[in-house]
């Protein structure tokens, strides 16, 4: 065994794993919270939403709605910075358009600050300060539209981003689909 230390995750991802497929709990609650958030919001593809859920292996795990919008800002971390990473292979490139160069300058900036941004939101969602989770997220949404923008600035250029940019897209609206759920629970537990 080289890995000694991954033996307990592997365990604990094993037992959720058995768990939810004997309960299905989790499955319920992810085609309910995927079915609620494409009927809602129609950026959100339901299979789109189901698919990404079901790649993460700790969605075998989730126990509720809290956990599950958890998981899906962390979706959205893992994927700015899988796209940063992406972004600076194709500065590095040789004979770079400098118009690319230029839109793939911006889209690195932007989809920086929208690290910090996840971070914070990571932080509120736990505080639950869901309104302020609910601003950095939506700067995460603009920070995807902001760079694929960039590329239609100039005819015939096209965007090597787009499926990038869409998936961040509908990523962010689906945690922050979530979100609005638990607000309006919450709201409900006030009044
Ligand atoms: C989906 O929406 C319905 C009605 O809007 C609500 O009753 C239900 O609790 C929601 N499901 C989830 C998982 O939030
Ligand atoms: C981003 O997330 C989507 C949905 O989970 C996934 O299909 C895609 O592969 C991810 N992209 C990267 C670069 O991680
Ligand atoms: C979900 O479970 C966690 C504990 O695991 C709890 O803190 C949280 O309030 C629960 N959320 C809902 C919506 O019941
Ligand atoms: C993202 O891509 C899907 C299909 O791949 C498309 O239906 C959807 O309109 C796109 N969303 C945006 C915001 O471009």
């Amino acid at each position: 065994m080289r890995h000694p230390s991954l033996l307990p995750l592997m365990i604990i991802i094993l037992l959720c794993y058995i768990h939810s497929t004997v309960s299905g709990s989790s499955n319920h609650l992810i085609q309910q919270t995927c079915k609620n958030c494409s009927e809602t919001d129609p950026n959100i593809n339901y299979k789109f939403c189901i698919t990404s859920f079901k790649s993460d292996p700790r969605s075998h795990c989730v126990k509720n709605l809290t956990e599950l919008g958890l998981l899906s800002i962390k979706l959205i971390r893992c994927n700015v910075s899988d796209t940063r990473i992406h972004i600076k292979k194709l500065l590095k490139k040789d004979k770079l358009d400098p118009f690319i160069k230029e839109c793939l300058d911006d889209c690195l900036e932007v989809y920086s600050d929208a690290i910090t941004s996840l971070r914070e939101a990571i932080k509120d969602y736990k505080a639950k300060r869901y309104a302020d989770s609910n601003v950095k997220l939506s700067s995460v949404i603009d920070a995807c539209t902001t760079c694929e923008d960039g590329f239609t600035q100039k005819n015939g250029v096209v965007s090597p981003l787009t499926k990038r940019n869409n998936d961040t897209f509908q990523l962010s609206a689906i945690a922050l689909s979530i979100i609005n759920m638990l607000n309006e629970d919450k709201l409900k537990d006030t009044f």
